[in-house]
């Protein structure tokens, strides 16, 4: 098979890694990195860490509103497909990449699949809920990574090839921790030592585009005592400087950093004491690591909470520095997450799927 991955944006990256190896093992791939994400901590530093080949395309999109961004993405992705013709078309998640990628596949005629499929966090206001939405109505084959989101496709009335095959990231995770632990120098550069800081994350437009809500945030964040390290992402950093939000976050026990790469955030969450985020792959990989989390939005990774290691908070009326500090998990919680081998068996059923 010729296999077209669709890829843009930060959370893309990560899933792609070991589902390329497999895919350039048996069939033909060709990587189309829409340029959604362009700074190098955002894009560039996934592929080298996670040994990703080079896109054989990177259209250079970049950041625009999101019809417009989504636009320019779906013209150039079509031309891209109309040259390459592939049989199959990847795509990845929630994010704009993802949506043009699907759409533009779709309306080609070319057989679609999508991996991490069935997320919801049933806030139809957010544009993430918009596109997995609809890229799960549009793909031919949807890979759910846990039964609830494999319940939430069949209450939408999808249940024609849907493949409850686990989750893609803890493959790359399990896979990345020991390496990170012998490349990343992360540990002598920031002022932290293990055990003795919180990890902070905060990006999504529900939080930072809002600024009731973003002040919400930052003056808890500001007020706890603990040590933190708070790796700020571009919009964030934007956001906090127009709502004149950024110097409450210039303390002493708050180091800022710029986004980490990956092998460098894996070893800083490895280390935390507890994690607070409104991330949906962090959420994630902190319940893998056993990490307490807190959640700064609504959470489509519902089996976390239900464990007790993720604790949703409603930043408008909760106290989140109460929180953040009361907060600890009471029983070891379940393997959810802990299948192995997820990218082969996509692979696998890709050959096997008959249009
Ligand atoms: C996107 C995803 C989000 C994901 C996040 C991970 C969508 C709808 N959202 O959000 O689900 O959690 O990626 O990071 O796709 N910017 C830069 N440099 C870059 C990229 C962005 O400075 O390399 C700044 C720009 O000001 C831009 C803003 O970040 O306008 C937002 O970028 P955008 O691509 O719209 O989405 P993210 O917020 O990164």
């Amino acid at each position: 098979m010729k296999v077209a991955t669709i890829v843009g944006a930060r959370p893309n990256f990560m899933k792609l890694g070991p589902l390329s190896k497999i895919l350039r093992d048996r069939h033909q791939e060709i990587i189309i990195h829409t340029g959604q994400h362009y700074d190098s901590e955002l894009s560039h530093s996934f592929f080298s860490d996670l040994g990703i080949p080079e896109p054989d395309y990177n259209l250079g999109v970049g950041s625009a509103s999101h019809g417009k961004q989504t636009a320019k993405m779906l013209e150039k992705i079509e031309d891209v497909l109309l040259i390459e013709k592939p049989d199959f078309v990847i795509v990845f998640g929630d994010t704009n990449s993802g949506l043009a990628g699907a759409l533009a596949t779709r309306k080609l005629g070319v057989s679609l699949a999508h991996i991490e499929a069935g997320m919801r966090n049933f806030d139809w206001n957010k544009p993430e809920e918009i596109n997995r939405k609809i890229i799960d109505h549009i793909s031919d084959l949807n890979f759910p990574p846990t039964e609830a989101a494999r319940t939430n496709l069949e209450n939408e009335g999808i249940i024609k090839n849907v493949h409850l095959v686990g989750d893609v990231t803890c493959d790359v995770l399990k896979e990345n921790l020991s390496k990170a632990k012998k490349k990343s120098n992360i540990f002598s550069q920031l002022p932290i030592k293990k055990q003795d800081y919180l990890l902070v994350t905060c990006h999504k437009s529900t939080n930072t585009d809002n600024p009731k809500r973003l002040e919400k945030i930052i003056t808890s964040i500001s007020n706890l005592k603990q040590k933190i390290v708070f790796p700020i992402h571009p919009r964030t950093k934007k956001m906090l400087k127009e709502f004149k939000l950024y110097e409450l976050i210039q303390k002493d026990n708050i180091i800022i950093t710029e986004p980490l790469g990956y092998l460098d955030m894996l070893l800083v969450l490895d280390g935390c004491e507890k994690v607070i985020t409104d991330s949906g792959g962090v959420q994630k990989e902190a319940f893998v690591l056993r990490k307490p989390c807190i959640t700064l939005r609504e959470t489509e990774w519902i089996e976390t909470v239900k464990e007790g290691w993720n604790r949703i908070v409603d930043v408008e009326s909760e106290d989140l520095c109460k929180i953040v500090n009361d907060f600890m998990p009471k029983k070891q919680p379940r393997n959810i997450f802990g299948q192995s081998g997820v990218s082969k068996k996509i692979v696998e059923i890709m050959e096997k799927f008959k249009v």
